[in-house]
């Protein structure tokens, strides 16, 4: 069979350093692919004026299956500043790639797993009843839809005529901020459709079936915000009715859903929301499970599919060397890929080796020891990336 080709986007800062890594571990644990460099990020921006370049979209576009690192994205302000001189009178508008990507090719189903390691010193405990103390098992997928609510970039400052006219013709915004001069309005709009409203629902209904889950959580708040929210959680009653008989839904409300996240996170496993209570509701349960060290996601389009760690460049470490950052992450991205793609067997068994380590504990970046992240961090045990990945790979079997 033909090799499978990967586009690479390692991006800036330690995105460059965790995603080679994971590619070791991958490669190690058997997964043969030809691996393609993609340019992106920060750098692409000063130079070129575009941080997504489309020589990186036609690969993407080629290939079909992405690795991302992670990028810096900056103010509007510095943006400007840093680009280069003769690109500074050409109207470039920064972008942030990722969301450009997210939109461009339709990645609108965004999984990102949330699950416990046996014996990691980030996990979340609590005091239970007779003051024990409890160490909440957490298994839970999150569904966040991934283009469209507020992050759409649907939004205006001083709207013009027509937009505002519109508004004008809603008794509410007519109550309640008519009063208000133009120039000093603000309006971020959060739209949603009922194409990609019930394709986030079906992608969380089809992986509760899949994992034998008997309910799916809509994570809203259709009481106030009931045209979008409303929606979800009509689709999704709707399709239980349907299409999903065995499975309940069950409704929160985001702001209940995180105090329920101390509380009781180990009821929760299948949960979906819009794009910014999605994005909130998974830095939520990363907390419970380790962190930005932990934190992976997929992001899942019709076509195309890009697989990456939840966390930033961190610029504040990229020029450690050795790196010092967890590689965890970037690798279990790497595993979401796999799985994505059909190479089950080779995801379990880096998943199994990744868990083996943690759960031994000799073996700890410094975030799982909760240093603070300085080049000393070797000096009072922590590994580096590139050891954290040897451990890995040593375990693979
Ligand atoms: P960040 O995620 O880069 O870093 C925040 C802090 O989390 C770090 O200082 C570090 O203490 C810790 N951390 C992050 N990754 C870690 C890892 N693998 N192992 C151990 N500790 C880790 O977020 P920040 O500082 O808010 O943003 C830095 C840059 O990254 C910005 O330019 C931002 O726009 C960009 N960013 C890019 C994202 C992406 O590429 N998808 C996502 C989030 C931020
Ligand atoms: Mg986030």
């Amino acid at each position: 069979m033909a090799k499978r080709t990967i586009v690479a986007m390692p991006g800036d800062g330690i995105g460059k350093v965790v995603l080679n890594e994971a590619i070791r571990v991958v490669d190690a644990a058997g997964f043969t692919a030809e691996y393609v460099h993609g340019d992106i990020g920060w750098e692409f921006w000063c130079k070129e004026g575009d941080p997504f370049p489309v020589r990186t979209q036609k690969l993407l576009e080629q290939h079909k299956i992405g690795l991302f690192g992670a990028i810096t994205s900056k103010p509007k302000d510095k943006a400007e500043a840093e680009l280069s001189p003769e690109l500074k009178s050409k109207g470039c508008v920064y972008y942030s790639p990722i969301v450009s990507m997210r939109q461009k090719y339709d990645l609108d189903i965004c999984m990102r797993p949330c699950k416990t390691f046996k014996g990691n010193p980030l996990n979340f405990i609590r005091r239970g009843f007779g003051g024990v103390i409890e160490e909440p098992v957490v298994d839970t997928m999150i569904f966040r839809q991934n283009t469209e609510g507020l992050y759409g970039g649907v939004e205006w400052t001083n709207p013009p005529d027509q937009v505002y006219d519109a508004l004008m013709t809603h008794k509410k915004f007519k109550e309640n901020f008519a009063w208000c001069p133009r120039p000093e309005l603000a309006v971020s709009t959060r739209i949603l459709t009922k194409k990609y409203t019930t394709r986030i629902i079906k992608a969380a209904f089809e992986y509760a079936k899949s994992k034998g889950f008997d309910t799916v959580t809509v994570c809203e708040k259709p009481n106030v915000i009931r045209e979008t929210s409303g929606m979800m959680l009509k689709i999704a009653q709707e399709m239980a009715k349907t299409e999903y008989t065995g499975i309940k839904v069950q409704d929160t409300n985001i702001d209940a859903q995180m105090m329920w996240l101390t509380k009781n996170p180990e009821t929760y496993h299948v949960i979906v929301a819009s794009n910014m209570f999605g994005d909130i509701i998974s830095d939520g349960f990363a907390g419970l499970i380790g962190g930005l060290g932990f934190a992976c996601s997929a992001n899942i389009g019709p076509e195309i599919a890009v697989f990456e760690p939840t966390h930033g460049s961190a610029p504040k470490y990229a020029g450690f060397n050795p790196s010092i950052v967890n590689p965890i992450a970037m690798i279990m991205s790497a595993c979401l890929m796999l799985e994505h793609i059909g190479e089950n067997e080779i995801a379990s068994k880096i998943s199994k080796a990744i868990a083996e380590v943690v759960e031994e504990g000799k073996v700890m970046t410094y975030d799982m020891m909760k240093l603070s992240g300085k080049p000393d961090v070797f000096g009072k045990g922590a590994v580096s990336t590139s050891e954290m990945a040897d451990a890995i790979i040593a375990k693979l079997k």
